[in-house]
């Protein structure tokens, strides 16, 4: 019994194989494109030199992607392509990899991979990670299905398409660390749920309305450390996150709703510094129904900012969700009693914690302490009434010297009477006018 289960266990199959070595070669995949790899994990690893720098990423025809990869590792290339539906049938795959790569495009559905008969979140999702590259393009639909992490740092990304990262299930992380984004079209997260998404560093120009569509963050959502010129309306519709944090940016220009999100707890902008902040730039700023039913109002924090160009309506916000806190707003214009009298209501509210700029000391002083120190009627006319001071003081001086003066002259006058010496007293006008009569006298 014993030998021939043994014989069909393990020699037929060697057999077959043998066979169909030996009738047809198969045809060659990535493996044995000159620059990448397999390893024994079924991994296909690209590491390029220079010779061979370019790789292409196919579903199927010679040097396609092995349907045994559980991942895709790519370093150091010059060229990657990703053309569509790479990964769509790689079962295996857990994740992909690319790193120091110089142009790098992800067509249309290039990463979308839902390979298993059930959508859910238990089933095994893909790890993605872009480092050092920069990325040409990603395509619509380009990465679809079930991801768990998604990871783009010290990259550039010169177009970022409508529908980019769309229809993605059960999402842990989203994180893009130092990244400049060139150009971004709208929609480009569109609908799907992540536990997490951070946006850390670098640079982007123009962020558009709905670049982050209906997407649903149940954690964290953090904007941090990044330099943007312009933050269109509703660039960030959001809902959900327990967290959120928008600290340390730069921005330009901040329109009216730039972030439609609705919180599920405290909301916090910080240290940031932006140049316009539109009316309404906060107002898109609301919380969850539930969790106003239950917990009630969510603080919404202002903290250290510094902001250039902005009216008290640039900080209204949803009262009936949040109760704003305003730990320290600088307003980047020089103080003066006028500016007090804008904010006034505002600092009635909020306390001594607005400040602006005094240009005297250079540095920012709180509005109340200006106001106590500047303004009110005597206050601001206090120079007023020193120069008028002054001016009196001076006349008053002049009018003295005046009659000191012509007091002195009458009693030279008198002194010329009795000894009338033209040339000792040449220098004045009364003189003069007695010289001449001296002079008709002795031609008479
Ligand atoms: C590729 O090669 C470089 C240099 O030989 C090495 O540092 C790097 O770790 C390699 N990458 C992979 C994924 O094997
Ligand atoms: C980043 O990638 C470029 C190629 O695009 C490479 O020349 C450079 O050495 C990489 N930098 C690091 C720190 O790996
Ligand atoms: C505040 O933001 C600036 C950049 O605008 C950054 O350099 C600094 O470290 C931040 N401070 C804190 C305490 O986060
Ligand atoms: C406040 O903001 C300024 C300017 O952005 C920054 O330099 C400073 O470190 C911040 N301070 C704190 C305590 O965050
Ligand atoms: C304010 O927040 C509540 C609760 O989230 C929301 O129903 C309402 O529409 C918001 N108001 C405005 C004007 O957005
Ligand atoms: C404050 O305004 C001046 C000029 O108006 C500008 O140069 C400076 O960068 C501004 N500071 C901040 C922190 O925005």
């Amino acid at each position: 019994m014993r030998g021939p289960a043994l014989w069909v266990t393990y020699a037929l199959p060697a057999l077959v194989a043998l066979l169909a070595c030996s009738t047809a070669q198969p045809a060659p995949t990535l493996c044995d494109d000159d620059a990448c790899r397999c390893d024994p994990f079924t991994r296909l690893i690209c590491n390029c030199t220079r010779d061979y720098d370019e790789v292409t990423l196919r579903p199927d025809g010679p040097y396609r992607v092995p349907s045994t990869a559980s991942g895709i590792v790519i370093d150091g290339c010059s060229r990657v392509h990703f053309l569509s539906d790479t990964i769509r049938g790689l079962i295996h795959l857990r994740n992909v990899e690319i790193r120091n790569v110089a142009h790098v495009v992800i067509n249309e559905r290039a990463l979308a991979w839902s390979p298993f008969s059930r959508d859910s979140e238990l089933n095994p999702g893909l790890r993605i990670a872009i480092h050092n590259s920069t990325v040409n393009e990603i395509g619509s639909h380009a990465v679809q299905g079930r991801v768990d992490d998604i990871t783009i740092t010290n990259s550039r990304i010169s177009n970022l398409k409508p529908f980019a990262f769309s229809s993605l299930l059960g999402v842990k992380n989203i994180e893009l660390g130092n990244n400049i984004f060139d150009n971004i079209e709208i929609q480009a997260f569109k609908k799907f749920s992540t536990l997490n998404f951070v946006l850390r560093g670098g640079e982007i120009g123009f962020i558009p309305s709905r670049f982050l569509s209906d997407v649903e963050v149940t954690n964290l959502f953090r904007v941090e450390g990044v330099t943007i010129e312009h933050l269109s309306s509703l660039a960030y519709l959001v809902h959900s996150p327990k967290r959120v944090l928008i600290e340390s940016n730069k921005i330009d220009t901040m329109d009216g709703d730039g972030f439609h999100l609705v919180s599920q707890g405290p909301i916090t902008f910080r240290n940031n510094s932006v140049k316009t902040l539109k009316k309404g730039a906060l107002f898109g700023f609301s919380v969850d129904l539930d969790v106003l039913s239950t917990f009630g109002r969510q603080e919404l924090l202002l903290d250290n900012n510094t902001v250039t160009n902005l009216m008290p309506s640039s900080l209204i916000f949803n009262r009936s969700s949040l109760t704003l806190r305003v730990d320290g707003l600088n307003i980047n214009v020089s103080c003066s009693c006028a500016l007090a009298e804008q904010w006034r209501d505002m600092l009635k509210e909020q306390g001594g914690i607005i400040s602006c700029w005094y240009e005297l000391e250079n540095h920012f002083i709180s509005l109340p302490t200006y106001v106590n120190s500047r303004c009110g009627a005597f206050k601001q006319n206090f120079w007023i009434y020193v120069v008028v001071g002054v001016i009196l003081v001076v006349i008053a001086a002049a009018i003295t010297i005046f009659f000191i003066v012509k007091h002195e002259n009458e009693k030279k006058k008198k002194l010329q009477i009795v000894m009338p010496d033209g040339k000792t007293y040449r220098e004045t006008e009364f003189h003069i006018v007695v010289e001449r009569a001296e002079l008709l006298t002795t031609d008479l």
